[in-house]
């Protein structure tokens, strides 16, 4: 039987977490929740948070606790993620760790497992910048790592339409990689020190770090 369950992705921007989250709701049935992907929507729909965040974003930095913790609890709230969640790039703060824990308390819910993406940082600029989007569905491409089947043609939902996102420069990379490690690798000890940390090997191929991440998964979830 399988239980709901609250995992946590932790990694730099290009370990895979956007990649292996989408594998993992596809496999277990898990709802897939990017405060990423959640920021960008809100830039796009021009919202008040989506004006605030659109500099920090665009610089590389992070976006204020308080923003991001409106915009997670309003996705906690929709009726999907009773199935269970994979927080994709959430937490990224003590502030936002302490949060998530208050609001998992409060529902009574824990974390099943944070899992962290061991990469180097040296491989992620060329993952991060040679990285694009199907525009219609998402699904994640790559230039060299992970291209369609037909080239230029989505394999998931046929679309031929693709997009690349404004903070993969190398640049913004380098301080998004900076505030990664000032700001969210400590909270591998956090967790570490509640008994639910897991750490996999995130430089070998998607479908090899794809099985270590089930392996886990299927574990927490049975
Ligand atoms: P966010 O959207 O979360 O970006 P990120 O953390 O920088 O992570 P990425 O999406 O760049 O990387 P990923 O780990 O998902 O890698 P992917 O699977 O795509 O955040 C963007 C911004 O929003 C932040 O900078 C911040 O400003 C703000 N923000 C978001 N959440 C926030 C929060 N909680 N608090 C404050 N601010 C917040 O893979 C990358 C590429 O590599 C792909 O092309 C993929 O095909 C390829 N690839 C993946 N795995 C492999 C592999 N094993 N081998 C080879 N290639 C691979």
């Amino acid at each position: 039987m399988t239980k709901s369950a609250v995992l946590i992705l932790l990694g730099p921007p290009g370990a895979g977490k956007g990649t292996q989250a989408r594998m993992l709701e596809e496999k277990f049935g898990l709802v897939q929740l990017s405060t990423g992907d959640l920021l960008r929507a809100a830039v796009a729909a021009g919202t008040e948070a989506g004006k605030a965040a659109q500099e920090v974003m665009s610089a590389g930095g992070l976006v204020s606790d308080e923003i991001v913790l409106a915009i997670l609890k309003d996705r906690m709230a929709e009726p999907d993620t009773a199935k269970g969640v994979i927080l994709d790039g959430f937490p990224r703060t003590e502030g936002q760790a302490a949060a998530l824990d208050d609001l998992l308390a409060a529902q009574g819910q824990s974390i099943g497992a944070a899992i962290s993406l061991d990469v180097d940082d040296a491989a992620m600029i060329e993952r991060v910048s040679g990285r694009y989007t199907c525009a219609n569905c998402g699904e994640g491409y790559h230039d060299s790592f992970k291209q369609p089947a037909v080239a230029g043609v989505c394999d998931k939902c046929g679309s031929t339409e693709f997009k690349r996102r404004a903070d993969d420069n190398a640049e913004t990379v380098s301080a998004r990689l900076e505030a990664y490690h000032a700001q969210t690798a400590p909270l591998i000890s956090y967790y570490e020190g509640k008994g639910v940390l897991s750490r996999v090997d995130a430089m070998g191929q998607i479908d090899r770090v794809a099985a270590d991440l089930a392996q886990i998964v299927t574990q927490v979830t049975n």
